[in-house]
């Protein structure tokens, strides 16, 4: 695997293998890799000739500076991994490489900035779009592949694709799960064992949801989910809610899609799932 720290570097490689017809894959992350992580790897190997993960723990779209500091970054172990899953090249820039002093950034992606994830994470998004674009513009990738486990950052991307008309193909891969149905995150790694099992009330919560959904009782429905997390035992609840698939606007009966989105705080650890009900 090829390891650039440089944009320039990074570009002059690929621009070559583009001219030879080859295809690029983008899987972009913030490392600490996991099984998740791999998946999208192993997705892009699937769809495209060169396939370029990125590790840059990015931090515009951290809220809360001891969130960022304590952020795990095992990058030697990342390598090992990637290395194994087939990964072509590694893009693991410093902080001065991608962002220049006292840079301005926003985008207007409408209601979906503020809803769920933004009200808790304020300028969260605004950080997450200022590096993708970022990354988009250096890798120009013909494929992007992120987890489902993040699905309002794929709305919120796949909204910045549509409104500055990126020429770059999204792809959603679907959440890699412990055997107990935890969904894997880099967070993880911050859960004690007795923590981790608190931790799966999210799950069990979201899958329970999904068994018994039910265009005509969503609201009953939403409320005991609710009511199941946040009377858990050592979970400090955020927010479930059926959402539409698409806007993440509540889910009417009209919504062609609809999810099931939760957050929470086990212990110290912020944590947040979902699934697809319908
Ligand atoms: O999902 C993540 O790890 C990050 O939000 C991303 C997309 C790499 C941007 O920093």
């Amino acid at each position: 695997m090829k390891v650039f720290k440089l944009k320039t570097d990074l570009q002059q490689y690929l621009n070559d293998l583009r001219a030879e017809g080859k295809t690029i894959g983008l899987t972009a992350t913030m490392g600490a890799l996991h099984q998740g992580h791999l998946s999208l790897v192993a997705r892009a190997k699937e769809q495209t000739d060169v396939v370029v993960a990125t590790i840059f723990v990015n931090p515009t779209q951290f809220n809360d500076p001891k969130d960022l500091e304590k952020y795990p970054r095992p990058i030697a172990h990342d390598i090992r991994l990637l290395e194994q899953a087939g990964c072509d090249v590694l893009f693991n820039p410093e902080v001065t490489e991608m962002y220049a002093a006292n840079e301005q950034w926003h985008l207007d992606i409408g209601a979906l900035e503020h809803l769920l994830e933004g009200k808790f994470r304020p300028g969260h998004y605004q950080g997450v779009t200022q590096i993708v674009f970022k990354l988009f513009d250096v890798v120009k990738p013909d494929l992007a592949f992120f987890g489902q486990k993040d699905y309002q950052q794929v709305m919120v991307i796949s909204r910045m694709v549509e409104l500055l008309s990126l020429p770059v193909k999204l792809v959603m891969c679907p959440i890699e799960r412990e055997a107990d149905g935890l969904a894997m995150s880099s967070r993880n790694v911050h859960l004690s064992a007795q923590e981790h099992q608190t931790a799966l009330v999210l799950s069990k919560t979201l899958f329970w949801l999904r068994d018994h959904f039910s265009v005509d009782e969503m609201a009953d429905l939403q409320q005991q989910g609710t009511d199941q997390i946040s009377h858990a035992p050592g979970v400090d609840f955020e927010y479930l809610e059926l959402a539409d698939g698409e806007t993440l606007l509540p889910a009417t009966p009209q919504s062609k899609s609809i999810v099931a989105l939760v957050a929470a705080k086990v212990g110290a650890t912020r944590l947040i799932d979902n699934v697809i009900v319908k």
